[in-house]
């Protein structure tokens, strides 16, 4: 692994002019992000050694330096969920990666469905803690020791710095965010009602089916984490509204500008 690593960093270390500060994964709702990047550097998944490959057409598959507000960042545009077939071990491959590139603060977006009773459809929610549901946990196995500890300290899995700073910036410019937790779960399929009101029985805000692998190998390799999500539709035991992709993706874009600006602060501060 360690060697399967090595080999994406030193080919991306040859094409990045300097080292980023910052790596954003960019899911549903920030994609226009990439859109503010200066001084772009494009790096296509194809070309990095060991890198999991982009299987559905269409889908991004890229990474891209530049920066942002003079601050030097790495952009992951399309990344790779369990439910698509990958193993944990290539979910979370380019964190792995991006850790090796010397990277230590990492800003991922998602969208979920809400199942927190105040919530609206395209609310903002900084994810404050979450709950694994996923069936695999993307650890087990032999630890390696050069990446970080058999038992990971999981207490404050997101940044409190990170998340304050997005709290105070929303809260000065008039945008409403919640905190909240998000339930990682397989999906694909969205969930029944039942589901959802487990999901809210359990101590959920929302649920989702991406991040938190990644979340947790980047603590594994005490890597800071942001995370914003974009409430794209709502569930729960008395809710069964029909939930589609389509949905999911105009709530998300609806939501994106603001989502962009809160980011920014945090890309700005902290
Ligand atoms: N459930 C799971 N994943 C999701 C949802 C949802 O309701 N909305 C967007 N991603």
């Amino acid at each position: 692994m360690l060697e399967r690593i090595n080999e994406a960093v030193k080919y991306i270390n040859n094409l990045l002019p300097e080292q980023p500060e910052f790596v954003i994964v960019l899911g549903s709702g920030l994609g226009k992000l990439e859109d503010e990047v200066e001084n772009k550097v494009v790096i296509n998944y194809k070309e990095i050694p060991n890198f999991p490959q982009v299987t559905v057409e269409g889908h991004k598959g890229h990474l891209v330096y530049g920066t942002i507000l003079g601050k030097k960042v790495l952009m992951m545009a399309g990344r790779f969920h369990y439910y698509e077939g990958y193993s944990m071990e290539e979910v979370t491959f380019p964190m792995r990666v991006f850790n090796g590139l010397g990277i230590k603060k990492v800003i991922l977006s998602n969208a979920s469905g809400g199942v927190n009773p105040d919530f609206q459809v395209g609310d903002i929610l900084l994810v404050k803690d979450h709950i694994n549901m996923m069936p695999e946990h993307p650890l087990r196995g032999k630890n390696i020791d050069e990446l970080g500890p058999r038992f990971v300290d999981m207490s404050k899995a997101y940044d409190r710095e990170m998340l304050n700073e997005a709290v105070e910036f929303a809260k000065a410019n008039d945008i409403l965010v919640h905190q909240g937790v998000y339930v990682g779960l397989q999906g694909p399929t969205f969930e029944t009602p039942s589901e959802y009101g487990l999901v809210r029985f359990i101590g959920g805000d929302c649920v989702g089916m991406s991040t938190v692998p990644e979340v947790i190998v980047a603590r594994h390799m005490d890597m800071r984490v942001f995370c914003v999500s974009i409430i794209t539709d709502l569930g729960g035991p008395e809710i069964s509204f029909d939930v589609s992709h389509e949905d999911v993706l105009n709530a998300a874009n609806n939501a994106m500008p603001n989502v962009i600006k809160v980011v920014k602060s945090v890309i700005e501060n902290c």
